[in-house]
């Protein structure tokens, strides 16, 4: 049987810290989807499209990696796809607060919900998609924290302001 997992975010940009938990979890799982929320609260610098795109572009060349957009709860999109592990990264201790209460809440909501948390490489532990979205907009090089792709599409957004 194909071991299916489901790594849910925002992607508003995909990072090298995202790239890095894509590339460690398809030694776990033989296939994996990437799914990329819609509408974050956060107000996004790249519109779903861009986003998804992106990561397409991306994870091309990997095969085994699917990418769709996903609205609304993250266990309706699981319970549609017959409820494969969500992969989600843990960079810091920070974040494991709103994640076990997320996985928490998930599992209430969705019987036999299951979360991989994978530890992030410690290289990239003080990457967050907030801070290289701040730094992009005020003028900064982001580079070597984002793909190459990435790194070109922000230049683009940004300099068309
Ligand atoms: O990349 P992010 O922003 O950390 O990803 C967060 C994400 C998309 C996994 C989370 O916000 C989510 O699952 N949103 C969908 C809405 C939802 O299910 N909310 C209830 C969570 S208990």
């Amino acid at each position: 049987m194909k071991r299916v997992a489901l790594y849910p975010g925002s992607f508003d940009p995909l990072t090298n810290g995202h790239l890095d938990l894509i590339k460690r979890s398809l030694k776990l799982f033989d296939e994996l989807v990437v799914a990329v929320l819609e509408n974050p609260s956060k107000k996004p610098l790249f519109t779903t499209d861009e986003r998804v795109a992106m990561v397409a572009q991306v994870v091309k060349p990997l095969k085994r990696v699917r990418v769709m957009r996903f609205d609304g709860l993250l266990v309706h999109l699981a319970h549609r796809l017959g409820n494969p592990t969500v992969i989600r990264g843990l960079r810091m201790i920070s974040d494991f607060e709103y994640e076990f209460q997320m996985a928490q809440m998930n599992r209430k909501m969705l019987p036999g919900y299951e979360v991989v948390f994978m530890m992030t490489d410690e290289r990239l532990s003080y990457l967050s998609s907030t801070l290289v979205r701040q730094i992009a907009t005020q003028g900064g090089n982001v580079r070597i924290l984002v793909p190459p792709v990435v790194a070109a599409r922000i230049r683009a957004k940004v300099k068309k302001g």
